[in-house]
């Protein structure tokens, strides 16, 4: 959470700065600010509220200046106030810092640097940096920055400017992302890449513990004995676009309707010449997977949902128990890891901390770590053994869709590559499943174009009810857990998922005149159970949304509105029976006037535990 962007070079920093910010949201948008230095000194200037607020109040009185560093806010310590936010100066004024992240022991410090005088203004965790580099400074930033680190714990990326340094920029990165932009006599820094990819596409991820100090005429990265280290220059292959809402009035339904790009990107850069998938960076062999008697899948939010649907797979096609944990509970449970577990870590950010954290865990039990993350080079890639990219391309919203279909697109390629790779999964099968995956795209796009128009009718009748519920049976429980997701996190209508068997063990109480249930019925086998169940909230005054395959046309005499998808076999169904949930929380937001892409109290990427 929260957003860093620092610039050095010849141009306005003010509006580079702003510009990289506003790309940022996304992380936080509690509140935001700039610090930049310029002849008169370090002017630092922030504003609680959305990026605009500062925005407007730097237009009446920009600050000029060509070294610079700006922040946008999700508040751990200390509410979102003028006061809180970033940058937190040093009691002069003098030194500029800004962060993300979390400085676990700063109480401490904070009581020891009271007591040699130091004042606080703020209630951040942050301002303990600042007066911390102020104390150990003496006309050398990068090494006052070094002694101040070696007191931090926790998580970090932080950018640093000061007066008396007019020249540099010093950034240091732990647990938190960072990256260095290598422009033509200009460097950034920042928490992602869509922040600075308009004016540079050459990039270097850091690493843990890596400290860079930016100057105008080139860039040291110094490793994590504060030795300058080598660290490989990434080109950068999307372009400004892919970050931009391209004609869409939200990143969200840009991102909905890109999902049958997305998937075909995922899948078809993996098949080989005979059309058959080849995994370029997953080195598990034959006898790895017979090595492998249990697999855990670990992730948050929609990425767990996406490896429940992963666990299905896993055991149907690989024989192999599977266990699907999310990620910040999945070390204080009991479980039985070692060398021969798999653990497949889900993430589009791969940044969430604790995703990655679960991941450390297990690999220091000694599993075998395999990542699906949707951004190359992020910490979850960089710590595994084998990295599945979904090439879903930039997500900014922060409901995640397309995100979530190319993860389920990489658990079906996966479970198949290594259910035939093992011979748990016959050819034959192998065949028929990978050919009619190769035609789901197309499916994805008619249900998109099919049920747009249902889903803004559904989005009206429900917009103003304060609770609703999701049913489903098998994998339709877990669309439904997604779709509860979805609609909670956008829409703030208090949403629940239930596997439509468990409601009359305690839920059905919930159900009076007038409340809607969604009921998703793609899975041929549990169809009719299923029918009974939306017959059983019918009964008592449920307003019944049902979601099902084009052929059973009969539950329209069971429910008061009912949806018709594609059809496909019952594995893939998820990835079309979750198209209508995502629209319908589109539309709802959209008609209660909420704000779509940065929904209230979240931010896209959680790198806080
Ligand atoms: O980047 P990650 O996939 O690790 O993010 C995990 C969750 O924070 C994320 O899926 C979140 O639940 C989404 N906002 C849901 O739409």
């Amino acid at each position: 959470m929260c957003g860093i962007v620092g610039y050095i070079g010849k141009g306005n920093a003010q509006e580079i700065i702003l510009d990289g910010l506003e790309k940022l949201e996304y992380r936080g948008y509690d509140s935001a600010g700039i610090a930049i230095i310029n002849k008169s000194g370090l002017k630092t200037r922030k504003k609680v509220g959305r990026l605009s607020n500062l925005a407007n109040d730097l237009k009446g009185d920009p600050i000029n200046g060509d070294v610079g560093i700006g922040h946008t806010r999700w508040a751990t310590h200390g509410a979102p106030s003028d006061v809180n936010s970033h940058p937190h100066t040093n009691m002069s004024g003098s030194i500029a810092v800004v962060h993300n992240g979390i400085i676990e022991n700063y109480r401490s410090i904070k009581e020891e640097l009271v007591g040699l005088g130091y004042s606080f203004k703020s209630e951040t965790d942050t301002e303990v940096v600042a007066h911390l580099i102020d104390y150990y400074y003496s006309g050398d930033l990068l090494e006052a920055v070094f002694k101040a680190e070696d007191r931090l714990k926790g998580a970090y990326a932080l950018a640093v400017i000061a007066k008396d340094n007019p020249d540099e920029i010093v950034a240091i990165r732990h647990e938190s992302p960072l990256i260095l932009g290598i422009g033509e006599g200009e460097y950034f820094v920042a928490s992602d890449i869509p922040a600075i990819l308009k004016y540079t596409n050459k990039m270097v991820y850091l690493e843990n513990k890596d400290t860079i100090r930016l100057t105008r005429n080139g860039y040291k990265v110094y490793g994590p004995d504060r030795m300058e280290v080598k660290r490989d220059i990434n080109t950068i292959m999307w372009d400004v676009e892919a970050a931009s809402k391209e004609g869409f009035e939200h990143f969200m339904l840009k991102e909905i309707y890109q999902q049958p790009k997305a998937i075909d990107e995922t899948l078809f850069r993996r098949l080989d010449d005979d059309g058959n998938i080849y995994l370029e960076n997953i080195k598990i062999t034959k006898e790895d997977l017979n090595n492998i008697d249990r697999i855990y899948i670990v992730g948050c939010g929609t990425a767990y949902h996406a490896g429940l649907i992963g666990r299905y797979l896993f055991q149907t096609f690989l024989k192999v128990n599977t266990i699907t944990d999310i990620a910040s509970e999945f070390r204080y449970n009991e479980h039985y890891i070692d060398e021969r577990t798999l653990v497949v870590v889900v993430s589009q950010s791969g940044e969430t901390l604790d995703t990655l954290t679960a991941l450390k865990d297990a690999r220091e039990k000694g599993a075998r770590i395999l990542s699906i993350t949707n951004v190359v080079g992020s910490s979850v890639s960089r710590e595994s053994n084998d990295v599945f990219y979904t090439w879903a391309g930039p997500e900014i919203a922060v409901a995640s869709t397309k995100a979530y279909t190319t993860q389920l697109v990489a658990f079906y390629m996966l479970a198949l590559h290594f259910g035939r790779l093992k011979g748990t999964l016959e050819d034959e099968c192998y065949d028929e499943i990978l050919e009619e995956l190769k035609g789901l795209s197309q499916k994805v796009q008619l249900t998109l174009e099919s049920v747009n128009e249902s889903s803004k009718e559904v989005a009206n009748k429900i917009k103003d009810n304060h609770s609703l519920f999701y049913l489903g049976r098998g994998l339709d429980y877990n669309t439904a857990l997604e779709g509860a997701l979805k609609l909670k996190e956008i829409s703030y209508i208090h949403t629940e998922a239930f596997p439509a068997g468990e409601l009359k063990h305690g839920t059905i109480a919930l159900i009076e005149e007038g409340t809607p249930v969604i009921a998703i019925a793609t899975q041929q086998g549990l169809y009719d159970k299923m029918v009974s169940n939306i017959k059983e909230v019918k009964a008592r005054g449920a307003f019944v949304i049902g979601v099902t395959r084009h052929r059973n046309r009969d539950l329209e005499q069971v429910c008061d509105y009912t949806i018709f998808i594609e059809e496909s076999f019952n594995i893939f169904m998820p990835l079309l029976s979750v198209i209508f949930p995502q629209l319908l929380s589109y539309h709802t937001s959209l008609i209660k006037g909420n704000d779509v892409d940065k929904p209230r109290n979240l931010a896209k990427s959680v790198t806080v535990e």
